[in-house]
């Protein structure tokens, strides 16, 4: 198959009556391979959820793939009609907000069964695999569970359900957006695991959505960094968390509980309007390393070994770059 995932410069433009467009995903590169675990990261409104969306074909019907190519699965051109036929069974997603998945009026196992029936289940089989798939995730007393609506699960329990429902076809890719922002520690732990056991069992690749790089350390082996609806930097998790080099991916670092050392500092400055394209570096006005050459030059990737990174004066030398120049 190739990539699972191949973005290359890909944009999105929102659509909007008597009123220009908006432009939140500008540039985005990303290549998931079979079985990686890579995630995207960067502050709320840089474009995350929006290209989770493009991935799933569910984009708000006003906005278009409008640059660049996006490819899923080696085989289905995004830029065209959404293939359906994949949505939740070969690609699944999952949300922040589980009861927005859910169907308050039809219970635990009716909801199930259904995600059970798009995965070619028999109807006979359904209610006791729905039970099965309740238990396999450490659901405790997962009949009484499959019995229930929605209302009379707490959060974390309609979290690990709507987990069920994503994991039923047993998708061969999953994209997680923020699944652990609404839950306390506790059930943010549990559900972590679960999707680690996944991951290892079945050999599926996952895109984590995470603005907590503690979420993103446990689960994912790459990270993409995206700053104003571009993708910054790429490279493995341990490399972006102790030497990043583009400046955003450094304070994002920074403002990180991860260092619990040091006093976290939050970025000063807001991320730029989503009104036009930027062909200059959109972080350049929050950068401490500006210089003026950021304000007037175009900007361009240095590749490396396994990354890259968008900046004109990266803070190292990427491995394995050619010149370390931007291309
Ligand atoms: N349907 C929409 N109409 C207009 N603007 C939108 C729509 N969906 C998202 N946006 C805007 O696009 C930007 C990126 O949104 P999103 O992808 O949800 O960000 P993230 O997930 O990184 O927080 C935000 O500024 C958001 O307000
Ligand atoms: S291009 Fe310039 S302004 Fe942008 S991140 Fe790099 S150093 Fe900072
Ligand atoms: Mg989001």
């Amino acid at each position: 198959m190739g990539e699972v995932v191949l973005l290359s410069g890909a944009g999105i433009r929102i659509d909007r009556k008597a009123l220009p467009p908006l432009y939140p995903v500008q540039n985005v590169d990303l290549s998931v391979r079979i079985g990686d675990r890579t995630a995207l990261v960067g502050e709320s409104g840089c474009g995350k959820s929006l290209t989770a969306r493009l991935l799933t074909g569910l984009l708000p019907p006003n906005a278009v793939l409008d640059r660049g190519s996006a490819t899923l699965l080696g085989e289905f051109d995004l830029g065209e009609e959404f293939p359906d036929e994949v949505r939740g069974s070969r690609v699944a997603m999952i949300f922040q907000d589980p009861v927005s998945v859910l169907d308050p009026m039809a219970g635990i196992g009716v909801q199930i069964g259904r995600a059970l029936a798009a995965a070619g289940v028999a109807k006979a089989e359904r209610r006791g695999a729905a039970v099965d798939l309740l238990g396999s995730l450490h659901i405790p007393d997962p009949e009484e569970v499959a019995r229930k609506y929605p209302h009379q699960l707490s959060g974390g329990m309609c979290q690990r359900v709507a987990i069920a429902m994503a994991l039923a076809p047993k998708p061969d890719l999953l994209i997680a957006d923020e699944p652990t922002t609404s839950l306390d520690v506790t059930t943010e732990v549990q559900v972590l695991d679960l999707l680690e056991e996944y991951l290892d069992s079945s050999g599926a690749s996952l895109i984590l959505i995470s603005h907590d790089l503690n979420v993103v350390d446990r689960l994912a082996e790459s990270v993409t960094v995206m700053y104003a609806g571009q993708s910054v930097e790429h490279g493995p998790i341990a490399d972006i968390l102790s030497e990043p080099a583009h400046p955003y991916s450094r304070d994002l670092v920074r403002s990180s509980v991860l260092n619990r050392g040091e006093a976290a500092h939050s970025i000063a400055g807001t991320l730029p309007s989503i009104e036009n394209v930027t062909r200059t570096c959109p972080y350049r006005v929050r950068c401490s390393e500006a210089r003026s050459a950021c304000s007037d030059t175009s900007l361009g990737q240095v590749p490396s070994s396994d990354g890259f990174v968008r900046c004109l004066f990266p803070l190292k030398k990427m491995p394995g770059a050619a010149g370390g120049e931007p291309v």
